[in-house]
């Protein structure tokens, strides 16, 4: 008897979809996004050709991205505000229509796994003739955006097939971590209150990446909530973007109603959706805890189950939801990222066992490039 396999078969490593694949390649491919752009020794960051210096006259940041690399370009927004510089994120297919007022001390960053989506492109086409500075960071080396920005970041991810995107969202967090660091101490002269927490912890994060991998504890629950009315995925904080791509994920491969909310938001509409057929996912992240968890309360009053991901050694989160999903304990900056790769594993899960088209979903492409 001979074995069939396609050459797509062997791409695959395996796995039985490019999905799980990428979900599984996050260990190595941080490493690659880290390697030799920071030293845990003396704290140096070394962000490729970028001489220290070199965003000292920056004085705020405005982000421009579609779906996952919005969600990204959110998370980096925390970051940066976290460290004196304000940030913020627009959606490209918004921006490239109505673009905001830039002067010279702001840096506009394209935020594009593929660096070829029309909107992202567009907008920053939009900055050609202002005195902002525009980055790319993006995956793909000689890519569009890569090309036609001022500068460009590498995530270093490698080649992603799945069109959900995975990996590479890690890769631009991880990244995006690295650079506001870096814009901080450019502009200060001195390192951020967060910046030896957030070195070390980023050494420790493939590993730890690789224990949920290892457990992977989500695909019993498909079991118990499988039949659900609705999906929704609250957070607060860094925990917002997380909920918002956790939702994005599962809608795009699952095709089951998900919505994501900064779980403050319920009460002011969102609350009159909840029945005893919603699942609500909540994010913690060791930041804001107390104040997600009244909000897991309201939810559970009205009948709706909770699944909460957070630390192992956030004991009243574990008291209060239905069921726990662990993640091994980093910095509050950082722990969004780990429950991101929980909730990557809780979709593809749900999405295998309703025998969904995983890596090429329905109605999606890989790279959008039309606006
Ligand atoms: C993510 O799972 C989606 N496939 C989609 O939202 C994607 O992130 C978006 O189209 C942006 O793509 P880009 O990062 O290549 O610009």
């Amino acid at each position: 008897d001979t074995i069939e396999w396609s050459s797509e078969d062997a791409e695959k490593s395996g796995y039985d979809h490019y999905m799980l694949k990428e979900i599984h390649e996050q260990p190595a491919s941080l490493n690659q996004t880290i390697h030799g752009r920071f030293d845990p020794t003396d704290e140096s960051i070394t962000l490729d050709d970028f001489e220290p210096g070199e965003f000292s006259d920056i004085s705020r940041v405005e982000f421009v991205a579609c779906g996952t690399s919005y969600h990204a370009a959110l998370y980096g927004c925390h970051l940066l505000g976290q460290r004196g510089i304000p940030a913020y994120a627009h959606r490209a297919g918004e921006y490239a229509s109505n673009p905001m007022p830039v002067d010279d001390e702001t840096l506009v960053i394209g935020v594009t796994q593929s660096g070829e989506t029309a909107d992202t492109l567009e907008s920053l086409r939009r900055l050609e003739d202002t005195p902002a500075r525009t980055l790319a960071l993006t995956n793909v080396i000689g890519s569009t955006a890569a090309r036609e920005t001022d500068d460009v970041l590498y995530i270093r991810a490698g080649p992603e097939i799945g069109v959900a995107a995975t990996k590479t969202f890690s890769s631009q967090v991880t990244a995006l971590a690295l650079l506001s660091e870096r814009l901080h101490r450019d502009i200060t002269g001195e390192p951020s209150a967060h910046s030896s927490g957030l070195l070390q912890s980023l050494g420790a994060l493939p590993e730890q990446i690789e224990s949920i991998l290892d457990s992977d504890p989500t695909a019993e629950l498909t079991r118990k909530y499988q039949g659900m009315d609705a999906h929704f995925f609250i957070g607060r904080g860094i925990a917002h973007p997380v909920a918002l791509e956790g939702a994005l994920k599962f809608k795009e491969i699952t095709y089951e109603h998900a919505e994501g909310f900064a779980a403050g938001q319920l009460k002011h509409g969102p609350l009159a959706l909840v029945t005893p057929n919603t699942v609500v996912i909540a994010v913690f992240t060791g930041d804001h805890d107390e104040k997600t968890l009244n909000n897991v309360r309201e939810v559970q009053a009205r009948g709706a189950s909770v699944i909460g991901i957070a630390p192992e050694d956030a004991t009243e989160v574990a008291a209060t939801v239905d069921d726990l999903i662990p993640i091994p304990s980093s910095t509050p900056e950082l722990n969004g990222l780990l429950a991101n790769v929980q909730l990557q594993l809780l979709s593809y899960h749900f999405a295998n066992r309703l025998e969904r088209s995983i890596d090429k979903p329905r109605n999606l492409a890989k790279s959008v490039t039309v606006e």
